[in-house]
C-alpha cells in the first residue's frame, strides 16, 4: 500500500522536524491540505508553507486543494513544488479543461470527490486522470470519523477504472487508521492519506509502516 501522511495534523511550530521524520519514513508522498474557508468551513495554509515544505521534503508533494476556483492557481501550485494537484469535482465547472491544464504544467492530475458525490460523475474523464481521491470524511478537518460507505464506493470506482482502461490510482482520505486501512485495501485502494493516525501516534514512523504493510 502507498501512504501519503497529511501534514494537517503535524506540529506547525516544528514543521522541519516533522518533514524530516517523513523523509526518514516509508511514506511514498506527503499530503498537503489547502483550505480557503469558502469551499470548506476551515482555513489551513497556502503556498508559502508548501514552498517551505518542498525545500525540505525528499518525497513527492500531493497537494489537496479544498478551495473554490482551483483552476486559477495551477502554475502557482506547480511553482511551489507539487507533483500531484488534487482539485475537487464540486469546485470545477470546466473539469476537463482544468485537468488538461494541470497535466500541461507537468503535474499529475487528481480529482477529489466529496462523500456525497457519486463515482459515475467521473465516467467521461476517468481516462484522463492520474488519480482519484475519495473523501471518506467531509473535507475541512482532521480527526473525523470514517464514513463506512466509502468501501463500496472504492469498489465502484475500481470497476469504472477497469472498464474505461484508465491508469488512475485510487487514494482515500479521512479517518484512515489501522482498523479502516485493511477494508480500504481489500476494496481496491492504492494510496492511503492519514493525518491524525500518524501524527498523534507515539511512534509516527511505526504508524506509517503499519499502513504500508496493509
Ligand atoms: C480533511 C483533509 C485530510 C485530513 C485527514 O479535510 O483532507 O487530509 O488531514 O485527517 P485524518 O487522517 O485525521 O482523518
Ligand atoms: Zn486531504
Amino acid at each position: 500500500m502507498k501512504v501519503s501522511p497529511s501534514l494537517l495534523s503535524a506540529d506547525f511550530g516544528n514543521l522541519d522536524r516533522d518533514v524530516e521524520m517523513l523523509n526518514r519514513s516509508s511514506a511514498d508522498m506527503i499530503h498537503l491540505d489547502v483550505m480557503d474557508g469558502v469551499f470548506v468551513p476551515n482555513i489551513s495554509f497556502g503556498f508559502p508553507v508548501i514552498e517551505a515544505v518542498a525545500k525540505k521534503a525528499k518525497k513527492p508533494l500531493d497537494v489537496h486543494l479544498m478551495i473554490v476556483n482551483p483552476q486559477n492557481y495551477i502554475s502557482q501550485v506547480r511553482d511551489c513544488g507539487a507533483a500531484i494537484m488534487n482539485v475537487h469535482q464540486e469546485a470545477c465547472v470546466h473539469l476537463h479543461r482544468t485537468v488538461e491544464a494541470i497535466r500541461k504544467e507537468g503535474m499529475k492530475a487528481a480529482v477529489t470527490l466529496n462523500p456525497a458525490t457519486p463515482v459515475c460523475l467521473l465516467e467521461d474523464i476517468i481516462a484522463d486522470l492520474d488519480m482519484v481521491l475519495l473523501m471518506s470524511v467531509n473535507p475541512g478537518f482532521g480527526g473525523q470519523k470514517f464514513i463506512g460507505n466509502t468501501v463500496a464506493k472504492i469498489r465502484r470506482l475500481r470497476d469504472l477504472i477497469d472498464r474505461c482502461g484508465s491508469h488512475a490510482e485510487i487514494e482515500v482520505d479521512g479517518g484512515v487508521n489501522a482498523e479502516t486501512a485493511p477494508l480500504l485495501a481489500e476494496a481496491g485502494a492504492d494510496i492511503l492519506v492519514a493525518g491524525s493516525y500518524v501524527f498523534n501516534a507515539e511512534d509516527p514512523l511505526g504508524a506509517i509502516s503499519c499502513l504500508k504493510a496493509v
